[in-house]
């Protein structure tokens, strides 16, 4: 058997299967106590099989008196002992499983905190969320029921060929029909699996994020009537999926009836042998018996191994899947120095940026000094490359020419975590936790702040005032993603979570954008604030906010084209002059028809 099943193991799938054999290391001692536990429940049946040939031939037949008062008293005892084991294998077995499967689960978690911006990119969440839900558990099965199987059923078989031999060499000859047989049935049904379980995984990935999608856009669907739309998405997508696991059921069926075939074969072949005339007068009906039952023993411990490759197989393509991601380079982070508190003197220099994925630069060569304390507007049309410059500040992405020099050194010098110390951000979306307001802005590594602290934060970002109003003040749990909150209410949190963080350099991407006019007051005010003493980076579509900054720099196809103050600009009449005529011209329209 093991021969043949060789065949499908290639040094791939032993690398990932030992590896994942690693993860049930820790818990040898559970591991040891239900390897005895399978030993002794696949070894109690063949010892109850080898008693029934005395049972036949002494107890009936010549109604042996020590027998007929032990006989009982050995059946309890072996499934005393089988019982036993079944339970201490099958539970120690659901230990170190479900362990497993935790720990795997959180190893990949762990890799999707230290992965790169550019992996969540490259994927659709949903096939990032199940592989946490659902290919996580796909390895209990391989690493351990697997094991289970293979011990359990190995020991049974082991233990009803030596029944077999013991009691007629002769017939068991009959066995050597199935061999080559099942064999040839196991290597193909875990070719197959292999396949198919590669696509199932997926699948699940692809029914994770169609629910995941129309659950968040909820509204979107509802006010554009995509119903129709989502359902049928949702429908092909759980149609493939249960084809597929039908593929599967069929492969297991189709296996469970070659083998039975099989298996009335050898039955067959048993009779056939044991009817020949010089053999049917020395075999007695004891023998005859034992063998047969040990035989039909065999068969469905037989049809388990051969399915527990597919188990195997299984397990072994979401490992695989997983291991991917868990050894995917994080963020680089080579830096060695520590930051305690930048100056907040940024300078680019000549940065260029083609994403991971991108076939164009969105960043073309752009030199920019930003001096500490000032503010530096960027402005420009929708996807000019603003959002990408900033977002080479905290090292989302690295420049794939040019650098950034922070205070004078490059800023790749600087360990990640004392960099991204240095930076407060609001961006245009905001993003809020599950969680109460305090711990919305005391996130992170501010976790520790005192509650006059985050207070006087939530004040100085305008938020206390409808603070006040939520019914447990600060410590009311706001929905998930912040949900029960307004627009305007969500960025001042945002802006609450900045102030606190009171880090030397800002950006502000586009952090008033989606703002009625009463509440961006309230927010230009906060913001006004936080950006006092500060290496502020801003980015505003609506002009007037930014013509206070020290500088002002305009951006078009990667490229900065104009720089310079507000009044400086106005007066070269480039496109910021043209900007900001068009702006004017639209606010003095707008306010008109107020
Ligand atoms: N993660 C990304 N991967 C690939 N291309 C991107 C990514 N983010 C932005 N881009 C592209 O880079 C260009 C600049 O985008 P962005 O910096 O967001 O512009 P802006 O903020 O000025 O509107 C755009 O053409 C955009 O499509
Ligand atoms: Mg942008």
């Amino acid at each position: 058997m093991s021969g043949k099943k060789t065949a499908v193991w290639d040094a791939q799938t032993w690398r990932v299967y030992k590896r994942l054999l690693g993860y049930t290391k820790r818990y040898w001692l559970v591991g040891l106590i239900a390897l005895i536990g399978m030993v002794l429940d696949g070894g109690a049946l063949a010892a109850f099989t080898q008693k029934l040939k005395p049972m036949i031939d002494d107890l009936f037949a010549k109604k042996d008196a020590y027998l007929i008062f032990w006989m009982p008293i050995w059946i309890m005892g072996i499934f005393a002992v089988r019982g036993v084991g079944t339970f201490v294998s099958s539970y120690g077995i659901s230990y170190i499983g479900r362990n497993v499967v935790q720990s795997i689960q959180s190893d990949v978690f762990a890799a999707y905190l230290r992965l790169p911006a550019a992996f969540f990119g490259n994927e659709p969440s949903g096939q990032q969320i199940s592989r946490v839900t659902y290919t996580s558990e796909q390895v209990a099965s391989a690493s351990t029921d697997a094991v289970k199987i293979a011990v359990t059923e190995g020991v049974t078989v082991i233990g009803m060929l030596y029944v077999m031999l013991s009691n007629s060499a002769y017939l068991s000859l009959a066995l050597l029909v199935m061999v080559p047989a099942i064999g040839l049935i196991a290597t193909m049904v875990s070719r197959r699996y292999r396949l198919i379980s590669r696509r199932i995984q997926n699948m699940m990935g692809s029914i994770t994020g169609a629910v995941d999608e129309s659950v968040n856009a909820h509204r979107e669907v509802r006010i554009y009537g995509g119903q129709q739309h989502e359902a049928s998405r949702f429908s092909e997508v759980t149609h493939r999926a249960r084809r597929l696991n039908l593929k599967i059921a069929a492969t297991n069926a189709s296996a469970s009836t070659s083998i039975q075939t099989v298996a009335a074969l050898a039955l067959a072949v048993l009779v056939f042998l044991a009817t020949r005339p010089d053999v049917i007068a020395n075999i007695s009906p004891g023998v005859f018996v034992t063998v047969l039952t040990a035989m039909g023993a065999l068969m469905p411990s037989l049809k388990r191994l051969a399915n527990v490759q597919a188990n195997i197989q299984r397990g072994v393509s979401a490992a695989e899947d997983l291991f991917e991601v868990m050894d995917m380079p994080p963020e680089t982070d080579t830096g060695h120095r520590e930051i305690s508190r930048t100056r907040g003197d940024i300078r680019f220099e000549n940065v260029r940026l083609t994403y991971p994925r991108g076939d164009f630069e969105a960043l073309r060569g752009v030199d920019l000094h930003c001096a500490p304390g000032t503010v530096t507007a960027l402005v420009g049309r929708s996807g000019s490359g603003k959002s990408s410059l900033v977002s080479l500040l905290p090292r989302f992405y690295a420049p794939s020419a040019g650098r950034i020099v922070l205070d004078g050194e490059n800023y790749e010098d600087y360990t990640l975590a004392s960099l991204r110390r240095q930076i407060a951000w609001v961006g245009q979306s905001v993003v809020l936790f599950d969680d109460t307001v305090a711990n919305n802005i005391a996130y992170g590594e501010l976790a520790g702040a005192s509650e006059a602290d985050i207070m006087a934060a939530a004040e100085a970002a305008n938020a206390m005032e409808f603070i006040a109003r939520l019914p447990q003040g600060i410590h009311t749990p706001i929905g998930q993603s912040g949900n029960t909150l307004s627009g305007g209410q969500r960025q001042r949190i945002a802006i609450a979570r900045a102030i606190l963080k009171n880090a030397p350099i800002l950006v502000l991407d586009e952090a008033t954008s989606a703002l009625d006019t009463e509440s961006e007051q309230l927010i230009q005010q906060a913001l006004q604030r936080l950006m006092r003493d500060r290496t502020t980076l801003v980015i505003a579509h609506r002009l007037s906010t930014v013509e206070g900054a020290e500088q002002i720099a305009v951006m078009d196809q990667g490229r900065i084209i104009e720089r310079g103050t507000h009044a400086e600009l106005i007066a070269l009449g480039g496109q910021y002059a043209a900007l900001h005529r068009m702006q004017f011209h639209d606010h003095a329209v707008g306010s008109g028809s107020d």
